[in-house]
């Protein structure tokens, strides 16, 4: 079968697609034939080796896929060969992928296997990260850098079905139009105004409840500005490559919150995926949340695949086929 495998750290060049042996499952596990392997930004920052505790090459790339059970363990129960699935896997980039059963969700019946294939991470990390963690509630106003992408244009869509106001940066006018029609009160195309004077005209100076925040470098900073007395600024991505550092002094004149976010903290807590899977089903039965699919790439192109994510040239989820 084929798979994609980062040889060394570098940029996309150091992708490489090998033909290796199709997986077995082992004890407790299934394997899945892979229609849609999802990119996240962390497989860019895996790949630059810039990941915290991230892999050492070589490896195989991307951690989501959906795709239908071809073999099952035989002490696996609940899941049979021909079961669409989405999955939290390794190795995520390939034909075939094998996972624990307990890494698996059902495929739900609205979504195409390239959307589904935005739910293990991206929608559960939008979910946790708004609600289980920022507790946005009705009323509240929220702050979504990066709000076109992968994981932003799912992050309207749940700020705004919940009724909070919705304002989310991007750098483009398409971009902006995307998010405007998936629920953001305000877009902003932060490559021709300030964020934050606009931030503060909007809210009437008063700032916002809680900000997501995935970029880094300075918009960390300048996000804080944008904050509410006693508000929460979730930080959960450093897309620009720089890390930057907070003031406790300024939180603590502040009554801030600066709080991280890591998806797999969440995971195991039974109670939370409970709520977000719930909410999931009711939303999309609704017509109350899509996937934006307008990036698909044969496998081959993985490379191209991350280029262009890393050059802000992509909206929604960006999706590998099998073919
Ligand atoms: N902690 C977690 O558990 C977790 C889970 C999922 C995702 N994340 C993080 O969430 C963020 C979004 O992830 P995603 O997979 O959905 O990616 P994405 O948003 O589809 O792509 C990244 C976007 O970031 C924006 N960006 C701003 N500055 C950038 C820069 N210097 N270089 C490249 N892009 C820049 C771009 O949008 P504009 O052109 O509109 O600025 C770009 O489209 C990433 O930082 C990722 O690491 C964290």
């Amino acid at each position: 079968m084929k798979q994609i495998f980062v040889t060394r750290f570098g940029g996309p060049e150091v992708l490489e697609l090998r033909e290796v042996a199709v997986p077995e499952p082992g004890p407790g596990e299934v394997r899945v034939k892979v229609a849609a392997a999802g990119i996240n930004y962390a497989d860019i920052m895996q790949r630059d080796g810039l990941y915290p505790n991230g892999p050492q090459p070589p490896f195989g790339a991307g951690f989501e896929v959906a795709g239908v059970i071809d073999a099952v363990d035989p002490n696996v129960v609940g899941w049979k060969v021909g079961d669409a699935v989405m999955a939290f896997c390794q190795n995520g980039y390939s034909e075939y992928v094998t996972a624990p059963a307990a890494m698996l969700l059902p495929k739900p019946a609205e979504l195409s296997f390239e959307q589904a294939s935005a739910i293990p991470c991206q929608y559960l990390t939008a979910y946790h990260a708004l609600l289980t963690l920022g507790r946005l509630k009705a009323g509240q106003t929220v702050l979504v850098h990066a709000a076109a992408g992968g994981l932003g244009s799912i992050m309207v869509q749940i700020a705004h079905n919940v009724g909070a106001t919705v304002i989310g940066t991007c750098s483009s006018v398409e971009k902006c139009a995307l998010i405007r029609d998936l629920g953001c009160d305000f877009p902003i195309n932060y490559a021709v105004e300030e964020f934050g004077a606009r931030v503060r005209e909007i809210t009437a100076g008063k700032g916002c409840d809680l900000i997501i925040e995935s970029v880094g470098g300075d918009i960390l900073e300048r996000s804080l500005r944008c904050l509410k007395p006693r508000g929460m600024l979730v930080t959960l991505g450093v897309a620009s490559k720089n890390v930057p550092s907070v003031s406790s002094v300024e939180l603590l004149a502040n009554n801030w919150t600066v709080a991280g976010f890591h998806l797999m903290g969440y995971t195991a807590d039974m109670e939370a995926m409970g709520h977000a899977l719930a909410d999931l089903k009711d939303w999309l039965a609704a017509g109350k949340l899509t996937v934006i699919v307008r990036h698909t790439f044969p496998l081959e192109q993985a490379a191209e695949a991350h280029r262009q994510i890393s050059d802000r040239k992509t909206v929604g989820k960006v999706v590998l086929t099998t073919g």
